[in-house]
């Protein structure tokens, strides 16, 4: 069953947040596509704001319809961030990612002020772990990245585009990783992570979350301040 209806409540809901003369971070995947369509309607109807999206397909989305951008290059702080996220558990820790864009998604989020994130209702979740946590490495030696993560039982499949390995906006690769079996701290795991070199970014987003916009198949959404 597709959850469009959900997206679209939620992706809605997010964009009447958003108030004139913010700088406003545009996050990717399917419901912050409905967030960038709807503030791009409150836009053309006179809403004043500076943006800068988390990917190469949001930033195209947002310019087709006239926001203007704010370049990388010139990124400092933003009112808010609004993006999407594969997996989000009560203490509003996230697993993101799913559409490759989690290094940038990080980096426009730490430069908010809020990170709002939207999502339809299943990706609601008493524990982070049954969507496979997306990580960046480089693509220069990556078998040797591979085996350090799988010496940390953070073993998955190197994400492919067809017949090609995929890449992401930076360039670089996504090792998928199969975090459902892992039964310690995640956040210490997280640390390990991060610290081989050649690892770029992980997909968890740990106390980043601001308000949750949450969407329903019936069409109606929330905004929650905890969850
Ligand atoms: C993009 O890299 C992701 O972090 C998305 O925000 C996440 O995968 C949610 O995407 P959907 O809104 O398409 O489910």
């Amino acid at each position: 069953m597709s959850n469009d209806n959900a997206k679209q409540a939620a992706g809605y809901k997010a964009a009447e947040l958003v108030e004139d003369g913010m700088k406003v971070g545009l996050g990717t995947g399917s419901t912050a596509y409905f967030f960038i369509e709807k503030l791009i309607e409150r836009c053309k109807a006179g809403l004043k704001i500076e943006a800068i999206a988390t990917s190469k397909k949001s930033s195209e989305q947002a310019e087709a319809g006239g926001i203007k951008l704010i370049l990388p290059e010139q990124l400092q702080c933003l009112d808010i961030d609004i993006d999407g996220a594969d997996e989000i558990d009560h203490h509003k820790q996230m697993i993101k990612g799913g559409g490759g864009a989690l290094f940038r998604e990080k980096i426009i989020a730490c430069a908010a002020k809020e990170m709002i994130v939207v999502i339809d209702e299943t990706k609601l979740v008493e524990k982070l772990g049954a969507h496979p946590l997306p990580i960046e490495i480089t693509p220069y030696g990556h078998p040797s990245i591979i085996e350090k993560l799988r010496r940390l039982e953070v073993c998955g499949e190197v994400r492919r585009d067809g017949e090609k390995l995929y890449l992401t906006d930076n360039g670089n690769l996504i090792l998928d990783a199969n975090m459902g079996g892992y039964t310690q701290s995640l956040q210490e795991l997280d640390q390990k992570i991060l610290s081989i070199p050649g690892v770029i970014e992980s997909g968890f987003f740990w106390n980043l979350a601001g308000r949750v916009v949450v969407g329903y198949n019936d069409g109606h959404a929330e905004v929650k301040e905890s969850l």
